[in-house]
């Protein structure tokens, strides 16, 4: 969602906030904008609905001249995608200037108030309350003070909030401050940075600090940074991080998207994600602090999660389920915020499931979890993130930038790394002898190469998604962890497609989506080699009977599916059926992304969606 950039230092600042706001497109917007201040103390702003490239062209036209400055992508929430709703806003001097990624919750009230006492506003948007606020504090008891004059107005606000601001009188001084939002800075020769998360600093530097929640950072020309927290005192030491990873991961290097990219990369994601993980007591764990006998006390798990780690979390659940012997409830964030009456044993374990590590339903949920009295764990691939920071425990994936807003190498490496858990549980409380977690750890270093073989495979995707042509529906199904797999292809296919399409569990088809069907209708059957395939078997047949194009996702050597179904996509002979999923997925992300390109799309900037959802 929303990226907040800055930059104060030697530079002209419109190109490297241009460049870090493509960096950050990544997040899903539909609006950008920056401004800079000039060393006369001349504010000039550039913004406009639509692509950064759109503003890009502004901006060279406008040609905004100074060292210092903001920028902004917007991912709309209050207000229309327009140029008047983009940021930056303006106080009414029109000498101060606000970016935001958040939401104001009060601020209905604080501009009734505002407007009462004069102020005008000229958009739709909650953030424009801010620069209004911090003109009043300007004004009057923080004159001459933009850090204060930042901080009491963020006093007023509610809500989440990563501001950056700078003010016309002030040139070359930049102030940022963050509540609930993810916000970064760092200290450079050139100047200091600001943004939301490392993507556009990693060119420029490897080291970032943290800013906590209420801290107000002043950033000035010759890079220094003063982090002052919410009772003013100075942050000497505020935490920080190296970007473990080279500022080329983020760039397509050859790929024509990033998607295909990432998608590609998943053999070696797991490759790193395993290393070193078996040790002479089993999965290697440290991460998890925990001792052997508090893990054995686990009587519950709650797994936590929107979206595809959602479905990283289904398949988690089978696999502690099946191996630890410890019962999982899996929760969409976003509902389990709102159940009031849920219910925790005395040792339930939290386990936090998100690639970004800033959802905000996730955050809220693990919150609330921690205030149950539960131990959290997160799984996530972003390192500092706030819910690695706000974990007792954190296991990175290491799977290097997504950038693609569908995600793909952070679901199966989050998939691995929940089986890295399960048979750390299972040996912790006994339900598995070493030998056991030997033999399931060897199974999933074959992963790499079982991918690699469906990446060859590539051809048999394109081939199939000719079958979605002109279609307007489509229909996933599966059986036990494949039905997971069939909800994952299909939201992969309608996030970059624009298609609909319909996930079920295969036994459940005949009660609803059956109705779907009728001549040419694509139907999406995962039927690996497994106890359940005769039974899809026979849901593939009702579709068949029906006039359904049966697109199969099964194992090599089937000769029942390939004598039966249209099309088949092929996947080598798993040692172990919870390989599997990590295996198949690879040919719905394929095949969703051929059929998107087919259709003519962006498939790493689909519309509407945002790639780090910071708002409830
Ligand atoms: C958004 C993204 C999805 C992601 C979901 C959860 O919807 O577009 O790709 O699965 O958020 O994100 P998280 O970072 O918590 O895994």
């Amino acid at each position: 969602m929303c990226g907040v950039v800055g930059y104060t230092g030697r530079k002209q600042a419109a190109a490297w906030l241009l460049d870090g706001l493509a960096t950050l497109e990544y997040r899903g917007y539909d609006s950008a904008g920056i401004q800079v201040v000039s060393s006369s103390g001349n504010l000039h702003g550039v913004k406009c609905a639509g692509r950064v490239a759109d503003l890009r062209e502004r901006a060279a036209a406008a040609n905004p001249e100074g060292t210092c400055g903001i920028g902004h992508t917007r991912w709309a929430t209050h207000g229309a995608p327009t140029d008047r709703n983009a940021h930056p806003h303006l106080d009414g001097s029109g000498r101060i200037a606000v970016v935001h990624n958040g939401i104001i919750e009060n601020f209905q009230e604080l501009k009734r108030e505002l407007m009462a006492t004069g102020h005008q506003f000229r958009s739709d948007t909650d953030t424009e309350v801010i620069p209004h606020l911090i003109q009043e504090a300007w004004e009057g008891p923080a004159k001459g003070d933009l850090a204060m004059a930042v901080r009491n107005a963020c006093d007023r606000l509610e809500g989440s909030w990563a501001v950056a601001c700078v003010c016309a009188d002030v040139p070359g001084t930049l102030v940022v401050t963050r509540k609930g939002s993810p916000l970064v800075v760092a200290s450079t020769d050139d100047g200091a940075y600001a943004a939301s998360d490392v993507m556009p600093l990693a060119d420029v530097t490897s080291h970032v600090l943290q800013l906590n929640d209420y801290d107000v950072a002043t950033l000035t020309s010759d890079g220094a940074i003063r982090i002052v927290d919410r009772d003013g005192r100075v942050v000497d030491n505020p935490t920080s991080f190296d970007i473990d990873w080279d500022a080329s991961a983020a760039k397509m290097g050859g790929y024509s998207d990033f998607m295909a990219k990432e998608i590609n990369e998943q053999p070696e994601a797991i490759e790193r994600l395993l290393k070193d993980r078996l040790g002479e007591h089993g999965i290697e764990l440290d991460e998890l602090s925990l001792s052997r006998s508090e893990l054995a006390a686990i009587d519950k798990i709650v797994i936590i999660a929107c979206g595809t780690s959602y479905h990283v979390g289904l398949i988690a659940k089978v696999a502690i389920e099946r191996w630890a012997k410890v019962p999982v409830a899996v929760e969409f964030a976003s509902e389990f915020n709102y159940n009031e009456d849920y219910l925790v044993t005395d040792h339930t374990m939290c386990l936090v499931i998100t690639q970004s590590g800033e959802t905000a339903d996730t955050l809220a949920a693990a919150r609330r979890m921690r205030g149950m009295g539960c131990t959290v764990f997160a799984i996530t691939n972003v390192l500092g993130s706030t819910a690695a920071r706000e974990a007792d425990g954190t296991l990175y994936i290491q799977a290097g930038p997504e950038v693609a807003v569908a995600s793909t190498k952070a679901y199966t490496a989050q998939m691995i790394a929940s089986y890295l858990l399960a048979l750390r549980l299972a040996y912790a409380n006994g339900r598995m002898t070493l030998a056991e977690v030997q033999k399931h750890y060897r199974d999933m270093e074959q992963v790499p190469d079982l991918m690699r073989e469906v990446l060859n495979r590539r051809w048999q995707d394109k081939q199939a998604s000719q079958r979605f042509r002109d279609k307007q529906s489509s229909l996933f199904l599966g059986r036990n962890v494949s039905s997971t797999t069939a909800y994952e292809g299909a939201l992969k296919l309608k996030e970059i497609s624009y298609l609909h399409a319909e996930a079920y569990p295969s036994g459940e088809m005949k009660h609803g989506p059956i109705s779907l069907i009728e001549g040419g209708f694509p139907v999406v059957a995962i039927v690996p080699a497994d106890h359940v395939h005769d039974k899809t078997v026979s849901n593939i047949q009702e579709c068949l009977a029906r006039g359904a194009v049966v697109i199969a996702v099964a194992t090599d050597g089937d000769e029942k599916i390939a004598k039966m179904c249209q099309e088949v996509l092929w996947v080598p002979q798993c040692p172990d059926q919870l390989i599997v999923p990590a295996v198949s997925v690879i040919h719905l992300q394929l095949l969703a992304r051929y059929v998107a390109r087919e259709r003519g799309y962006d498939v790493d900037k689909p519309r509407n969606l945002a790639k780090s959802v910071t708002v409830e």
